[in-house]
């Protein structure tokens, strides 16, 4: 059964309390209440199987040949394009600016990623940010309960774009939400290519529970196994300064409290953070204090301050925003990469102010990839004598040299003489 909580809110002054400034001015605060659902709803509700509905439309539209899609089964998963990525971004900022769903839009994006087994080599199977969470088999795993919500707001702009994946669109909406909720601007690379199978999705329990007997060694457990860190562990449990649990979903947070009975979207459920739609270091001060009833603190939030290495990081981040940012920038980038498959292998990014791609592997086709170490040193080759492995060289570079050796070759023969 699906509930909609439709009230109308009014959420001119909870808006504006909760955005960050440039969101808040640049948006109309006038607007219709969310969707919200309950996970026992979301396994049985007409949303999801108008979802799956539409999903196979598109592979119909595909197999007819009247309309090229590549998206949820069609025989060939190719990678997104930058420009409909760009134009895909556009639209994620519009739809963030009316639903205020930055929080969900960030757990979706996680919980695709965060399936990733390092121990296991082969795609699909390691898990990860392949787009498996558009699956109705991995959406009622527990942990994703309410995520078809965050599915229903995306596949409008998925179905627009006929070269987008899923998982580049759940990393691209992931990223833009930290971005335009006054987050660090993320490192981000796109070309993931999708799974085409349910049978392909990773099997239940592969992300982490809120409430385990051991929370610091279960959190080591899990994220370990995606090949993380102490530091990263820390720094993307930051995140949680973004949103609100629901008890209704998770089990975890009361039903409301004094800053999330107004909204902004759907009113109810318990936040970390007093300004829940604002990305700071907020987090970090307030479950160190834990003087505020109002506000979450789940056992796997507690332990970043009661374990020795993690409490290392929690403290810095509660005093130090920038050095917040910074690790949760590089750490949601590597979040955002685990498991997944590039087409080209290494990527894309979608701003010019990044680092050029490498392309100088594209010289050694029908090898496997050059390693890190390996395009360092062809890159210092080329940076040795000016040129760059992303460039060709210049044609008069050559006959530059041939002149050189012309008049070496012409002194040495006066001079023998
Ligand atoms: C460290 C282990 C983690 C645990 C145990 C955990 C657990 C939870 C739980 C229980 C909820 C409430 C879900 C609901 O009731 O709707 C939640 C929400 C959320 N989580 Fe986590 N989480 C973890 C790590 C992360 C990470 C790594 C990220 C992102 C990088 C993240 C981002 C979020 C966000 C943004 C929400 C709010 C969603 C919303 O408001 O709709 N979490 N998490």
């Amino acid at each position: 059964m699906v509930s909609l909580s439709a009230a109308a809110v009014t959420t001119t002054t909870a808006a504006t309390r909760f955005l960050p400034a440039s969101t808040a001015s640049a948006t109309s605060l006038s607007y219709r209440s969310s969707l919200s659902l309950s996970s026992a709803s979301a396994r049985s509700s007409p949303l999801l199987s108008r979802l799956v509905h539409s999903q196979k439309s598109s592979l119909r539209r595909f197999s007819t040949g009247r309309i090229g899609y590549s998206t949820v089964s069609s025989p060939k998963c190719a990678a997104s394009s930058p420009e409909q990525l760009k134009s895909a971004r556009e639209d994620i900022k519009e739809l963030l600016k009316t639903k205020f769903c930055h929080p969900i839009l960030v757990r979706l994006g996680w919980h695709d990623a965060g399936t990733y087994n390092k121990n296991i080599e082969e795609w699909p199977q390691r898990g990860g940010a392949n787009g498996s969470l558009r699956f109705e088999i991995e959406l009622k795993h527990g942990a994703n309960a309410g995520l078809v919500n965050a599915l229903k707001l995306l596949q409008p702009i998925k179905d627009k774009y006929s070269s987008l994946t899923y998982a580049d669109l759940f990393q691209l909406a992931s990223a833009t939400a930290i971005e335009e909720a006054g987050g660090p601007k993320i490192p981000m690379k796109y070309g993931r290519v999708d799974i085409s199978e349910p049978e392909q999705c990773p099997e239940e329990g592969r992300l982490p529970d809120a409430g385990p007997p051991s929370p610091a060694s279960h959190l080591r457990d899990v994220f370990y196994r995606m090949g993380l860190n102490d530091k990263e562990i820390v720094a993307l449990s930051g995140a949680h300064t973004l949103g609100r649990s629901r008890p209704e979903r998770s089990g975890w947070g009361k039903p409301e409290t004094k800053y999330t009975k107004e909204g902004p979207g759907a009113p109810g459920g318990q936040s970390w953070t007093a300004q829940w739609l604002k990305f700071d270091n907020s987090y970090f001060k307030d479950i160190k204090e834990k003087i505020d009833e109002d506000l979450l603190v789940l056992p796997t939030d507690a332990v970043l301050f009661e374990d020795p290495q993690f409490k290392e990081y929690a403290e810095k981040y509660a005093v130090d925003q920038d050095a917040f940012f910074k690790d949760y920038a590089e750490a949601h980038a590597k979040l955002s990469n685990l498991g997944a498959k590039f087409d080209p292998t290494e990527g894309f990014s979608l701003d010019a102010s990044q680092p050029e791609k490498f392309v100088a592997a594209k010289y050694s086709t029908g090898k496997s990839e050059l390693s890190d170490a390996m395009k360092q040193k062809i890159r210092a080759e080329y940076e040795g004598f000016g040129g760059s492995p992303d460039k060709p060289l210049g044609s008069n570079y050559f006959l530059n040299i041939i002149i050189v050796i012309a008049v070496l070759a012409l002194v040495t023969s006066l001079v023998m003489n």
